[in-house]
């Protein structure tokens, strides 16, 4: 066991700077060159008590830290791949930093970012045919991944068919179970908030269950006592599967 300290990393050769601006922050989190096929981050925050949620969002959990990391995250990123449920819940718009893939069977998505002709959609070839019409109508990616569902291998077959392998996944929880049970996840940033909120939200994961380990990449915190921490696979995942196509059909 060890004592973790104010900005200590735990990779052995790196130094541990005092403090971290946003172009350390982004160092930190350089995703690897040459990518062949995606690699995909999670990103999530959780209450000290384990919720993912405050009044059904997550970003009252949040602080500066926080929001800082998630800027800096999306600035690395390709493609922010997020469930309808928080596309609907937190209002997502627009970014110009990143594009957005929304994850979708039922189509009964609210959120300014699906009037934007750059998001695309991932859904599958039940959906409603309508609601897929308006979408491609307006100009936006629709893709199907699935038959009846939205296969999560599909998912990341449809980010490597676009070229974007840079891929971020702010959650949410059913979202982000689904492809961890699929070991499609290549690491994890939690934050840990210095809240207890009690109540009974949801955490940051839910769905069936699954094992996946992983060890801690690096452990950061802040003067609000924030903890971000960032973890890798204990085992190497298995990138076969994900350049062979599996995608479905694009709709223009
Ligand atoms: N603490 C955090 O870091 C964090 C992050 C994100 C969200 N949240 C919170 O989590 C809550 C939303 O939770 P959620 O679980 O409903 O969000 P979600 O994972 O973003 O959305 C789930 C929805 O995505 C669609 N979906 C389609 N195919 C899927 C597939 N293969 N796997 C998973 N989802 C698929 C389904 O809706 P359709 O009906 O459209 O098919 C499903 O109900 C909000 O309160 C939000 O604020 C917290």
């Amino acid at each position: 066991m060890q004592r973790l300290l104010k900005a200590i990393q735990l990779t052995p050769d790196a130094p541990a700077p005092d403090h971290l601006d946003d172009r350390a922050l982004s160092d930190l989190h350089e995703y690897p060159a040459d990518l062949a096929v995606p690699h995909v981050r999670a990103n999530m925050i959780a209450s000290l008590d384990g919720s993912a949620q405050s009044d059904g969002r997550s970003g009252a959990l949040g602080g500066p830290g926080d929001r800082l990391l998630f800027g800096v995250l999306r600035e690395l990123a390709d493609v922010v791949v997020v469930g309808s449920g928080t596309v609907n819940s937190e209002n997502y718009r627009r970014d110009p930093r990143v594009r957005i893939a929304v994850v979708s069977t039922s189509l009964r998505l609210t959120a300014p970012v699906l009037t934007d002709p750059s998001t695309i959609v991932l859904t599958c070839r039940q959906a409603p045919a309508d609601r897929r019409d308006e979408l491609v109508a307006a100009g936006l990616t629709v893709i199907d991944c699935g038959t009846d569902r939205v296969e999560p291998p599909a998912i990341v077959a449809a980010m490597n068919d676009l070229g974007l392998r840079r891929v971020l996944t702010e959650g949410g929880p059913t979202l982000l179970g689904s492809l961890l049970s699929f070991g499609l996840v290549d690491e994890m940033c939690v934050t840990t908030a210095p809240i207890a909120i009690a109540g009974s939200g949801a955490r940051i994961t839910a769905g069936s269950t699954t094992d996946r380990r992983f060890v801690p990449a690096h452990v950061l915190t802040d003067d609000d006592g924030y903890l971000y921490t960032r973890w890798i696979p204990v085992h190497p995942l298995d990138h076969t599967a994900r350049s062979v196509s599996r995608a479905g059909r694009v709709h223009h």
